[in-house]
């Protein structure tokens, strides 16, 4: 059976029974706290909590939806024969309407008759604490058992489920069948779920069906935590969850959902020389997330969506850089990809798509190869060193743990998510400890301050300075280089190369890039490293100078790669961009031939952090 007919088969069964079809919504939630869309039910929250009405809004207590969904938790999985990040995800919802005996009864029907699969076992809610305080009576009466977080022991589902003739019926606890909630707080409850065989007779989770009766009001590691509490819901309801490429691999017979015909026309199914299976399936489920995400508009960024998003795209393009092999590009791989969805999702957009992966090659491919090269250099990977090649490099994590093998045995994800929000926590504090609360005098030659208040006037002007340097660059061209500098808490005063006198046109437009720049709060960041990997890296500096074998460079921006502006420098900086205010340029000479001389002034307070 074709993904196309169980697509359609599962809209018009439940549509059949009173379902309204909902189109999935953007894998972007409005929801701001949870960063990507990981199930059908979260455009639906607010159906349960009694926020939203449903009769109001669809007419109908019940709806069906197939939904683009995202799972980063999985991310590590995905390789084997049935994880994805990305994974289109069909369910069913009830709110306030019907609940576990249709839930179950419409579940077996479809799975047996339309699908004619055999169950080969399901999963109820074996009660949390496993030993029951309050055994169900019958459902919708669990509420008693919300004080403490004491659920009882699901046993209305084990019922309806032999009295339809599944005897392999077994009960597991909170980590396997409570679902939710999803993002900080929201609808949860205890679920069932149905296993079917592939085509290797692996038995595999297929359908997921959530009887949704608690509100919680922590995230689900609070729940598990026990420091979040379970109340009743409002609108109690049914909440489903079936992953389309699961159900094709079991309904097509494949060993992996990779074989099946939502993963067909990707990339040749022989395997490609120096190509393991796995690395293939992680490019083919990595294209086709890199392709819906950007075309719900994230944009490779460090933050939020952006940055999942970006070590989706470095990932793969670390393996089309290394395999170089034509069925291996990626481009060939998103047309694919384009052609199999667009007739499903008409947002997908193929130039979209290549445009940003290909902005996003450019800037990796520059520092891929050495950042490859420094890894191979490291005897064992820790953490710190693991955080280096991705802040200087732009590796990602999964790259580094994958590419280091053996060395990189002790390296867990925890620790460098850990070091990654740090980061600038540390160049801040740095900071502090160096210049801060001591009423000095600071005379870097570059920088002069009598006092702390002027010290940070100086220090907010000499981070103007770098950016000033490369907006100067971004206007009048790469020719530019900084012939001195001079900053006091008043002004700075910055010495260029540039023949002719500036367009009050060009000041206009850079000094606009500068408050720009100001405005997007950018974070300022410095790492140590040896010239000639500084050198490498872009970062500007005099030709002329003679700097030790080890130096700093300061950069604008998330990381040394990414940067806005990178110089070799000494400090100090403001922490982040915002901290300078607004600027003005207040003047623009000559001071001899070829070298241009320009001013600029703080006219804005700002709060200052650093
Ligand atoms: N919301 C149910 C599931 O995603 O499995």
């Amino acid at each position: 059976m074709k993904s196309s007919e169980i697509r359609r088969k599962f809209l018009k069964f439940f549509e059949e029974r009173g379902h309204v079809i909902v189109p999935s919504s953007s894998l972007v939630p409005d929801d701001p706290s949870v960063l990507l869309t990981t199930a059908g039910m979260q455009q639906f929250k607010r159906y349960y909590t009694g926020e939203a009405d449903a009769m109001k809004d669809f007419g109908s207590k019940s709806t069906v939806s197939i939904q683009k969904s995202f799972r980063t938790s999985d991310i590590d999985e995905v390789g084997d024969e049935r994880h994805l990040t990305f994974f289109e995800m069909m369910g069913n919802f009830s709110f306030g309407g019907y609940f576990k005996e249709e839930a179950i009864t419409y579940a077996f029907d479809f799975i047996t008759k339309e699908m004619g699969l055999l169950i080969s076992y399901v999963t109820v809610f074996q009660g949390s604490p496993s030993t029951p305080k309050n055994p169900s009576t019958g459902s919708g009466n669990t509420e008693q058992a919300s004080s403490g977080n004491n659920i009882p022991k699901d046993t209305e589902s084990k019922g309806i489920w032999e009295s339809l003739g599944v005897k392999d019926v077994r009960e597991e606890g909170m980590d396997d069948v409570f679902w939710g909630p999803t993002g900080s707080s929201g609808p949860c409850g205890p679920t069932t779920e149905i296993y079917c065989k592939n085509g290797a007779g692996q038995d595999i989770e297929v359908w997921n069906i959530v009887f949704n009766e608690f509100f919680c009001t922590g995230s689900r590691e609070e729940l598990l935590a026990g420091r979040a509490e379970l109340k009743p819901l409002p609108t109690k309801g049914i909440d489903t969850g079936m992953g389309l490429e699961r159900l094709a691999m079991c309904a097509q017979k494949t060993k992996t959902i990779f074989e099946t015909d939502l993963f067909g026309g990707f990339l040749k199914k022989e395997p490609i020389s120096g190509v393991t299976e796995r690395v293939r399936r992680i490019v083919l489920d990595h294209a086709r997330a890199i392709a819906f995400l950007i075309s719900d508009g994230v944009e490779p960024s460090n933050k939020g969506a952006g940055y999942i998003l970006r070590r989706l795209v470095r990932r793969a393009m670390v393996y089309e850089y290394l395999v170089n092999q034509i069925e291996f590009k990626l481009p060939i791989v998103f047309t694919a990809v384009h052609e199999t969805y667009a007739r499903w999702y008409p947002e997908l957009s193929k130039e979209e798509i290549l445009n940003i992966f290909e902005g996003e090659k450019e800037r990796f491919l520059i520092s891929l190869e050495q950042g490859l090269k420094e890894l191979k250099k490291f005897e064992k990977v820790d953490v710190k060193s693991a955080f280096f090649l991705f802040q200087s490099f732009g590796i990602p994590y999964e790259v580094i743990k994958e590419l280091g093998g053996e060395r990189t045995i002790h390296l867990k994800r925890e620790d460098f998510e850990k070091e990654f929000e740090e980061h600038q926590e540390i160049s801040r504090a740095g900071l502090e400890k160096k210049f801060g609360g001591h009423g000095l005098i600071l005379d870097t030659g570059e920088l002069k301050a009598g006092d702390v208040e002027e010290l940070r006037n100086a220090t907010r002007l000499h981070t103007t300075t770098h950016l000033l340097q490369q907006a100067l660059r971004d206007v009048l061209g790469d020719s530019v280089h900084q012939m001195g500098s001079d900053v006091t808490s008043e002004r700075t005063r910055f010495d260029f190369s540039f023949a002719r006198k500036l367009t009050s046109d060009e000041i206009g437009r850079v000094e606009k890039i500068v408050n720009k720049k100001i405005e997007e709060n950018l974070p300022v960041g410095c790492v140590e490293m040896s010239k000639e990997e500084a050198e490498r890296s872009g970062a500007l500096h005099f030709f002329k100078e003679k700097y030790p074998d080890k130096v700093k460079v300061y950069y604008v921006g998330e990381t040394l790669l990414d940067a806005y502006s990178k110089e070799f420098c000494g400090g100090p900086h403001v922490g982040r961009t915002e901290e300078i205010g607004r600027v003005k340029i207040s003047k623009e000479e000559a001071v001899a031939s070829g070298v241009r001389r320009m001013r600029v002034v703080l006219t804005k307070d700002a709060e200052f952090r650093s």
